[in-house]
């Protein structure tokens, strides 16, 4: 079964509160998006492994460290996903990006795909899929599984918001993936949206309706 991570930080709590404030506007939603997905780029990379490399300071030759093994792969799920980029590349640069076109019909509920590109390597990356919002799981699910039948085998998903159905429903169709979130909420409504949640992620980014 894999991990479930919420981040229990005051900084992100406090900003997660002016996410969820529906009058929070576009420009401002935006910035604290990226600055949330920013501080949860630090913790997600954790366990990124190390290798011991030997440099020369103005003072002396020491040992030092720099990122081992596997590459990153960032996967924004479109179009919500995307929002969380620049605050993950901030704190991992080199990564490369993929996207994965999802949308959820609104009368079915289900992930409907329209686009995915990809860096060719990605069996070899350590993929992050990005999306702010984890309801159903109809849509990490279905983008976790396009990875893994593209050859990816190293996967974490990172939310800003999950439902306790949306978190079960990943944990039940891909046990080896580890779940990262700002916070877990109460349930999902009728319409299938979070709640209290902050709405629909991607109209709030973007400013469409
Ligand atoms: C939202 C959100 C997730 C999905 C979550 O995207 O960004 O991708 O819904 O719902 P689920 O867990 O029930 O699948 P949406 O389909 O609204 O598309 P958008 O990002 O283009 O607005
Ligand atoms: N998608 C969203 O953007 N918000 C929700 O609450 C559920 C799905």
């Amino acid at each position: 079964m894999s991990k479930v991570i919420v981040f229990d930080h005051p900084l992100i709590k406090h900003k997660l509160t002016f996410i969820r404030d529906k009058n929070t506007g576009s420009k401002e939603f935006r910035e604290l998006v990226t600055e949330v997905s920013t501080l949860m780029g630090y913790e997600v990379t954790r366990d990124l492994a190390l290798e011991e490399v030997e440099i020369e300071t103005p003072v002396c030759k020491t040992k030092s460290y720099v990122i081992a093994g596997k590459k990153v792969g960032l996967v924004p799920i479109l179009r919500a996903g995307l929002g969380m980029v620049d605050g993950m590349l901030s704190v991992i640069p080199a990564a490369r990006v993929g996207h994965i076109g999802l949308y959820r019909d609104p009368e079915t509920f289900l992930p409907v795909e329209y686009f995915c590109k990809l860096p060719q390597d990605i069996g070899e990356r350590e993929l992050i899929v990005l999306d702010p919002m984890l309801a159903t799981g109809g849509s990490a699910v279905a983008a976790i599984q396009f990875l893994k039948d593209r050859g990816a085998k190293n996967i974490k998903l990172v939310n800003l918001i999950a439902a306790p159905e949306g978190i079960k429903a990943v944990q039940d169709a891909h046990p080896d993936v580890d779940i990262y979130v700002a916070a877990i909420d109460e349930k999902l409504n009728d319409h299938k949206y979070i709640v209290p949640g902050l709405g629909d992620a991607g109209d709030r980014l973007f400013g469409t309706k």
